[in-house]
């Protein structure tokens, strides 16, 4: 199959192209990496090439909102496209930039898809169920910043498309594995806690973070769920681990791996009036995807990774940096 998937230099879109790239013939579009900052100092696209060293695929670098990019993705006709690209941080507050990003051009995107008859999976965010109930299901939705709210407009644009198009949007929850390290301080605590602790730090916490539970996602599941939604029915779909985990949990785990005993650090939650603090997946048994990682599991299989990323992509003043707040700022 011709498959294009935009942010394929991202976290998300990489692990795909990578997993796709043997059978299919893949088109990543991507901005890439810029220098352009968001209001809240993160960068505004995280996408880096050493996500895509091992990709054999075609790159084309472009924004997605560009009608160059579009006609790129249309003139190498995709049976596919997997929609990845995006602001994807829940702290941006700029509303206009988040949702001219995010939303506008997902028309743009959808009539794509219907012109060439093919199928659109893209990514949507459990971001959009703030704190509602646990476990979170479709249909009750409380986005609390921008970002969940661009999801949640993207969701209600698809749905109406139902009946017309293969369209299928995936809600991830905190996902967490390979190819996350350019994402910055919006890369998972998984990795944050897990560099901490190998430069001998004492993990910092926000208080409370015993009882502060994520459902939180091992990559690849990800990329198994986007495998079963290329069958699925049209429709918006949790893609969880479903299980809760809490951040204290992710520490033990790690120091358990790893033989340590740091002291953790506890601080006050400066997101708190827009946090989740308990979420769970609810899986649609119409979907067929199962997630096989625990937290475990997935910790463990992502460990060497970590210890990687922690020798060779970390400078050594940063090693030596208390917060690791700007993880790879430099690179
Ligand atoms: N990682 C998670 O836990 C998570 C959870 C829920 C939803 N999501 C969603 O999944 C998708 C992938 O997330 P990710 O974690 O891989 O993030 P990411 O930031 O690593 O990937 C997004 C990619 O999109 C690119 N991009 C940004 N703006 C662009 C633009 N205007 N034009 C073209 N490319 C642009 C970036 O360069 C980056 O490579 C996003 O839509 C995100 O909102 C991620």
């Amino acid at each position: 199959m011709k498959i294009a998937i935009t942010g394929g230099a991202g976290f998300i879109g990489s692990n795909l192209a990578l997993a796709l790239q043997e059978k299919h013939e893949i088109l990543v579009v991507d901005k890439m990496r810029s220098l352009e900052r968001l209001d809240n100092g993160n960068l505004e696209s995280f996408g880096h090439f050493k996500n895509l060293l091992d990709f054999k695929g075609e790159l084309f670098v472009g924004d997605i909102r560009d009608e160059k990019s579009l006609k790129k993705i249309a003139d190498f006709k995709p049976e596919v496209i997997f929609h990845e690209a995006a602001i994807s941080d829940t702290t941006a507050y700029d509303q206009n930039k988040v949702l001219s990003v995010n939303l506008n051009s997902f028309q743009s995107f959808i009539d794509l898809a219907l012109k060439l008859n093919a199928k659109l999976i893209y990514a949507s965010s459990a971001s959009v169920y703030g704190d509602s109930p646990s476990p979170q299901r479709v249909g009750v939705e409380e986005p609390k910043n921008p970002y969940a709210f661009s999801k949640l407009m993207m969701d209600n644009l698809a749905s109406k498309y139902f009946d017309k198009l293969h369209i299928i949007g995936l809600r991830y929850f905190n996902i967490y594995g390979k190819n996350e390290f350019f994402k910055e301080k919006t890369a998972s605590m998984i990795l944050q806690f897990g560099l901490q602790i190998l430069s001998g730090k004492s993990p910092r916490l926000f208080e409370g973070s015993d009882k502060i539970y994520r459902d939180f996602t091992y990559i690849k599941d990800v990329v198994s769920a986007n495998l079963v939604a290329l069958d699925g029915k049209s429709g918006i779909y949790n893609v969880g681990s479903a299980k809760a985990r809490s951040f204290q949990d992710i520490v033990d785990i790690l120091q358990s791996l790893l033989k340590t005993n740091l002291p953790c650090e506890y601080f006050e939650n400066p997101f708190k009036k827009a946090y989740q603090f308990h979420t769970e997946a609810k899986l649609d048994e119409s979907f067929s995807y199962r997630p096989k990682f625990s937290l475990e599991e997935g910790i463990e299989d992502y460990l060497g990774e970590i210890k990687r990323i922690f020798e060779q992509e970390i400078d050594e003043d940063k090693k030596n940096s208390s917060l690791f707040k700007r993880l790879a700022d430099r690179i």
